[in-house]
This record gives C-alpha cells, sequence and structure tokens, in this order.
C-alpha cells in the first residue's frame, strides 16, 4: 500500500477537464489536500461539494474551492486546466489567444501564492501554453512543464495493444512533439516486450494508428464536446509521478534550448518525471524521418507562440 500522501494539489479550472483530475487525484490517494480554483464561484463550490460528498469512499483527503487564487496557496504542485472550450472543428492551437490573455492574469499570482510549487500545464494548446507560461513566471523548465503527449501515447500504446493483442502495458511507444495536428509517433523505437513494432504490424497498419491517434479528441469533441477522462488520468498520472519521485520516462512538454537543431519551443519528448520536475530528457534515437517530423512539430508550434507575442 501506498504510504498516506501530505501533499497539497491545486487544480486550476473547474470545467470537465479540471474536476476530472480532482477526482482522479482524490480516488489515487495522490494528495491529502486537493484545492479547486475558477472564476466561477458557483460551478466551483458545485464541483467541491459534488467531490467532497464522495470522500467517505476515497483515500484519506480533503477537498475545498473557491474563486480566490489564495485557495491554491502553499501549493506543492498545481495544474492548470482553465481556459477555452475547443469547439467541433477548432484546432488546439486556435484556443491559443484566448487563453494567453488569461495567462497574463493567472500565472503571477499563482507563482505569489505557491512559490515552491511544480506547475503541470494541461491547458490547450498545452505546448504554446506551457512556453507562455514558463516566459511568464521565469520558471526553470523543470518546474513549469506541460503534459504534453501523455495522452497521445496513451492513445497509441492502446491502439497498438489492441492490434497485437497484448497488456497495454507491455507496450512502449511514443507520440512526440505538438500535443496536436503536427505531432509523431516513434516507430523505429516502439516496442511489444522487446519485439519492434514494426515486425509485428505493417506501414499501412502503423499509419492507420497514427492518423486515428491524430483524430482521437476530435472524435471525441464531435459526440459528447470535450474529452475530460483520459486526459483527467493521464493528467494524474504525471502528478503522481513528481508526488512520489518514481523518476517515470513520460513525454511531458518541456522547454528545448537544444534538441537536434531545435531550439527555443516546448515540445514533448521522453524525460523523467519525479520530484523535481520534467528532469533529463532522454537522448532517443531517430530515425531521418522522426526527425524532420520533429522539426516541423517545432516550427508550428513555435509559429504560433510567436504570432501570439511570446
Ligand atoms: C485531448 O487530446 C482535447 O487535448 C485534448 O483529449
Amino acid at each position: 500500500m501506498e504510504p498516506v500522501s501530505t501533499s497539497k494539489v491545486a487544480i486550476v479550472g473547474a470545467g470537465s477537464v479540471g474536476a476530472t483530475l480532482a477526482y482522479a487525484t482524490l480516488i489515487q490517494g495522490l494528495a491529502r489536500e486537493v484545492a479547486l480554483y475558477d472564476i466561477d464561484a458557483a460551478k466551483v463550490r458545485a464541483e467541491v461539494l459534488d467531490l467532497r460528498q464522495g470522500l467517505q469512499f476515497m483515500p484519506t483527503a480533503t477537498v475545498e474551492g473557491s474563486d480566490d487564487i489564495a485557495v491554491c496557496a502553499g501549493a506543492d504542485l498545481i495544474a492548470v486546466t482553465a481556459g477555452a472550450k475547443q469547439q467541433p472543428g477548432q484546432s488546439r492551437l486556435d484556443l491559443a489567444a484566448s487563453t494567453t490573455g488569461m495567462l497574463r492574469r493567472l500565472m503571477p499570482g499563482l507563482v505569489e501564492v505557491a512559490p515552491e510549487a511544480i506547475i503541470v500545464m494541461v491547458t490547450n494548446p498545452v505546448d504554446v501554453i506551457t512556453y507562455a507560461a514558463q516566459q511568464l513566471t521565469g520558471l526553470p523548465a523543470e518546474r513549469l512543464f506541460g503534459s504534453g503527449t501523455v495522452l497521445d501515447s496513451s492513445r497509441l500504446r492502446g491502439l497498438i495493444a489492441t492490434r497485437c493483442d497484448v497488456a497495454v502495458q507491455n507496450v512502449h511507444a511514443y507520440i512526440v512533439g505538438e500535443h496536436g495536428d503536427s505531432e509523431l509517433p516513434l516507430w523505429s523505437t516502439a516496442t511489444v516486450g522487446a519485439v519492434p513494432v514494426t515486425e509485428l504490424t505493417t506501414a499501412e497498419e502503423r499509419d492507420a494508428m497514427a492518423h486515428e491517434v491524430v483524430n482521437a479528441a476530435y472524435e471525441i469533441i464531435r459526440g459528447k464536446g470535450a474529452t475530460n477522462y483520459a486526459i483527467g488520468v493521464a493528467a494524474s498520472r504525471v502528478i503522481e509521478a513528481v508526488l512520489r519521485d518514481e523518476r517515470r520516462v513520460l513525454p511531458v512538454s518541456t522547454r528545448i534550448d537544444e534538441l537536434h537543431g531545435i531550439t527555443d519551443v516546448c515540445l514533448s519528448m521522453p524525460t523523467i518525471v519525479g520530484v523535481e520536475g520534467a528532469g533529463r530528457r532522454l537522448d532517443v534515437p531517430l530515425s531521418d524521418a522522426e526527425l524532420t517530423g520533429l522539426r516541423a512539430s517545432a516550427d508550428s508550434i513555435r509559429e504560433t507562440a510567436r504570432g501570439l507575442g511570446f
């Protein structure tokens, strides 16, 4: 059994992602205190009441919420989920302008009330948002990073697992680059057990899986308006790696100062996540096509960030 947590997790945004993340954090016993902050006082109160009324059935914890940022005070980890909602047909990058405006007000306040916190950005477009939040706070790259392609990699692993009829836990495969349309799978290093995925699947099957991953969120948004469960547990996986100092390899979005000629952008690559935040990035061997795809993805993210003045 895991030791009882003494940590405080603050979640900014009580929308479907924030509320699901709070729920995932509570049922997994990742924090002793969960705080929800949202500018909509009635919504945050309702979510807190709903979560609180289930506490008897969860590992010991408290839940509080407010429209006052002070509720985040002293948090060990802050997850930022607040932002405009992706509408059907809208890409994650389309959301950037309205959300960066909100960040200019939010981020300095968070650092003021929780100066020691590790900050995990979940809001889309997460790579641009992570870059902007880092510029606005000046926090070191390991202390502020994004949930990145942890979810996309989970989607890819699920598809490979189904196709190869094997447990998803035995699939190692990463989606890297943008959490969005320019993301790409690293097929050259993907394995099932120790067997390369390239030996277990055809190129056509791999193309179909990559296409399905890129379009996964769009299909869900068309059907129910938003995604929340998978991103909720993916983000809680990141929180767990930090608070339990697991040193998990996760494709989180971090600021890249130099990687194969890629500079000054946030994107996802497999990175060791532990109590210090997003630590060392693994030096993953890339095929020529993967490197070309990664550079194109970096250019797309950077272009959006520059267009927003970051
Ligand atoms: C997702 O991929 C929309 O970024 C969200 O589920």
